[in-house]
């Protein structure tokens, strides 16, 4: 998709990874909407990255939300063609069962109902349109799983899934689907955990975090050539490849002897 004129909406907005996208949409010439739970957040990333950026109050946990900011954004510039799902939360790092049940639900009421329900409020007129691209943030966790950070990691596997799933139903209207994998990049989040670690510590922490705007331009390269899957941290690669390494190791022979059921949908 050529972006220059064409209208976005990144949720999450007001920092971090999507004030970057925002930042490299104005830089390509699109009119942006960022939302955010936090309303002063939305307005000052607004004010920081300029070109007339519209900053709107939202919560993707609710569906009345969405609306709110739909019509809003329609009255301000029109039609969204970029729909950016990058709100998204953290969880302290703790073992599973010491998560509990509230932060379990928070986590996937935003992370995962956030990006449903972007999807439930934009899809159905990009399909209509037979235009639009839909980016959902992710995170390596969303391709490799740690020890305390499980239900984080859920949620994002749970992002990576559901956005594949997307892109085969949205592809045959001509509707893109993306999916942002960071790792770790400079935000209000990726600060947030470094209270807790040790002095020297915290500064390798710092030291080793990618700045948002490169993330954003990663992402309208995407966008603009319809890409999948958007890895801006192929250090990883290695641990990647080890996981979907003993996937395929584990494909011996069927369960049941003689079974040939083939790979269609529904396996
Ligand atoms: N920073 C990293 O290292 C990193 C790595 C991998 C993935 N991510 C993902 O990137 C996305 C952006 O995070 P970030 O790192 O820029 O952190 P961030 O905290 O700076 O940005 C997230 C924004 O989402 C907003 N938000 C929280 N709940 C919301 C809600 N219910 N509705 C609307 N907005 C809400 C927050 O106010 C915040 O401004 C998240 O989905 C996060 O999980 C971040």
């Amino acid at each position: 998709m050529e972006l220059a004129g064409r209208i976005a909406l990144v949720s999450g907005g007001g920092g971090g990874i999507g004030g970057g996208i925002a930042e490299a949409f104005v830089e390509k010439g699109m009119k942006v909407v960022i939302t955010d739970l936090n309303l002063d957040y939305a307005k000052a990333e607004a004010e920081r990255i300029g070109g007339g950026v519209l900053a709107l109050q939202h919560d993707v946990a609710s569906l009345e939300s969405w609306a709110e900011v739909k019509r809003t954004a329609l009255a301000a510039f029109g039609a969204v063609d970029v729909l950016c799902n990058n709100a998204g939360v953290a969880q302290p790092f703790k073992l599973l069962d010491e998560v509990t049940p509230e932060e379990f639900d928070r986590l996937m009421a935003i992370n995962v109902r956030g990006i449903y329900n972007g999807v439930v409020t934009f899809a159905r007129d990009m399909r209509d349109r037979g235009h639009g691209h839909i980016v959902n943030t992710s995170s390596m966790n969303g391709l490799l799983a740690h020890g305390t950070f499980a239900a984080y990691s859920a949620s994002k596997f749970a992002v990576a899934g559901m956005s594949e799933a997307l892109r085969a139903e949205l592809e045959p209207f001509g509707v893109g689907v993306s999916i942002l994998y960071p790792g770790l990049t400079r935000s209000r989040m990726s600060e947030g955990q470094a209270p807790g670690l040790d002095a020297q510590l915290a500064e390798a922490l710092r030291s080793r975090m990618m700045q948002p705007i490169w993330l954003g331009r990663a992402v309208a390269h995407a966008v603009e050539n319809n890409e999948l899957h958007i890895i801006t941290h192929p250090g990883h690669r290695a641990q990647v490849e080890a996981r979907f390494q003993g996937i395929l190791a584990a494909h011996g022979n069927p369960a049941e002897p003689g079974y040939r059921g083939g790979s269609f949908s529904g396996d």
